[in-house]
């Protein structure tokens, strides 16, 4: 049997069919998300305050597709938009505009004006965004997204509090803030924040939210109080590293903003802003071996599974998973270290720089786990290749397509003067 598929094993990740099978039927490099596993986030998220005023808010720059997106809808939650592209997305899967909270950075007028037409509630974070704001929504409620001056993250990439970062406005701001809001008679609606992304010790995350309430005490029309997301899922499974404590971290939550608002009065919503945590571990990506090789010392498994596909070992040294799937299974037998890389023209393009690993052969299907968050999402058509396919694994255990992987019209498409001659077809 397998040695190496112990993680998905025991989720019944793929429910009826085996990796193999979703390759054969979909093609490779192909996206697999598990709808159970989807639900269970989702419900976890949702437990962490009870709350009346609790929301859990999905960041959909994590994942934004369709059928996950509904999914996400159907068990209650809301989101965010960061973009004209997202927020066409949200209508789409079927939430409302008083369920889409547009938190943007560095936009035009039009942007704003495009997310205040289709009615949402928009956060700037900064005073040029705020007055821009202002000049396009005159009398307008605005929310306004704070910098705490504290951060956390995986990667300095992804560290979005403290003064290195472009984001928020600054807690000295106030009396500028009040300024532009009275300029424009704008009604400041709501506060959010976020410091980064990943932490698996929630003490900064609450850190940061006590620092938020204290803020909010300062503004008496408040609507909406947004803490941000960055809770982080743990990426070495095979090396049991634990979890997030999300009961301990619930418990700190609900217990401060219970107090908060019994004290201040206060009777309006309190978000979450989680992207990865909803989506990470639903997703796995599977990739075929091609070529194995050995390159003096090392040991090259050559894969469909470039940096276009999965992005972030690349741009950021993360670390996935790996899971190895033959027909006749692997053997139990030594490990050796082995690279695996892509089919992209640069020596950077590692997807697993020297695991120790089961021997990987030609042909075998590999998966790349915990990619549903920044996986698909962060994809491009480097070296003109085309984007995957998606496929859902539902709650019976039965696949299907729920994006269809690119095409050579997709991509001739977009050029008018290929347009002309051809009819826009290859
Ligand atoms: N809210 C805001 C305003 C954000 O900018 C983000 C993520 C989130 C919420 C959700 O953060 P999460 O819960 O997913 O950590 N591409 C990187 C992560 C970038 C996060 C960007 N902002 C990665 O693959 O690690």
């Amino acid at each position: 049997s397998n040695v190496r598929s112990a993680v998905t094993d025991e989720l019944d990740f793929y429910g009826l069919s085996t990796p193999m099978e979703l390759v054969e039927t979909y093609g490779s490099p192909l996206y697999v998300y598990n709808e159970n596993v989807l639900r269970r986030r989702c419900r976890e998220l949702k437990g962490l305050s009870s709350h009346p005023g609790f929301r859990v808010n999905y960041s959909a720059k994590a994942n934004a597709n369709l059928s996950l997106l509904r999914i996400i809808r159907s068990e209650g939650l809301v989101v965010d938009a960061m973009s004209p592209g997202e927020i066409a997305m949200h209508l789409a899967a079927g939430f409302t505009p008083d369920e889409i909270t547009y938190v943007c950075n560095n936009v035009s007028a039009e942007e704003l004006r495009n997310a205040v037409d289709h009615g949402l509630l928009v956060s700037v974070d900064s005073l040029p965004q705020l007055d821009l704001l202002g000049q396009v929504n005159p009398g307008g409620k605005v929310m306004i997204r704070i910098n705490p001056g504290i951060g956390a993250g995986h990667h300095k990439k992804v560290v979005t509090g403290g003064k290195e970062t472009k984001f928020g406005i600054g807690p000295d701001d106030g009396d500028a803030v009040r300024r532009i809001l009275k300029r424009h008679n704008l009604t400041l609606a709501g506060l959010n924040q976020h410091i980064g992304s990943l932490f698996m010790e929630p003490d900064s995350y609450m850190e940061a939210v006590e620092f938020l309430l204290r803020e909010a005490e300062q503004w008496d029309s408040l609507e909406v109080i947004d803490f941000g997301g960055g809770f982080g899922i743990p990426y070495r499974k095979y090396e049991k590293q634990p979890r997030l404590d999300m009961e301990a971290t619930g418990r700190m939550l609900d217990d401060c903003i219970g107090r908060w608002a019994e004290r201040t009065g206060y009777n309006g919503r309190f978000m979450i802003e989680p992207g990865r945590y909803v989506t990470a571990e639903c997703g796995v990506v599977l990739g075929t071996v091609h070529a194995v090789k050995n390159n003096g010392e090392r040991r090259f498994a050559g894969t469909d599974l470039g940096f276009n596909v999965l992005q972030r070992p690349v741009m950021y040294d993360a670390f996935h998973d790996v899971e190895i799937y033959r027909e006749d299974g692997v053997p139990q037998q030594e490990t050796m270290q082995q690279t695996i890389v892509g089919n992209i023209c640069e020596s950077g393009d590692i997807m697993a720089a020297a695991r120790e690993l089961p021997e990987i052969q030609e042909g075998d299907i590999i998966a790349m786990l915990d990619a549903g968050a920044y996986g698909f999402a962060m994809s491009s058509s480097y070296n003109q290749r085309l984007r995957p396919a998606e496929v859902l694994v539902d709650k019976d255990g039965r696949d299907r397509l729920i994006r269809r992987r690119e095409t050579l019209d997709d991509l001739l498409a977009c050029f008018p003067e290929h347009a002309e001659k051809t009819g826009g077809s290859v």
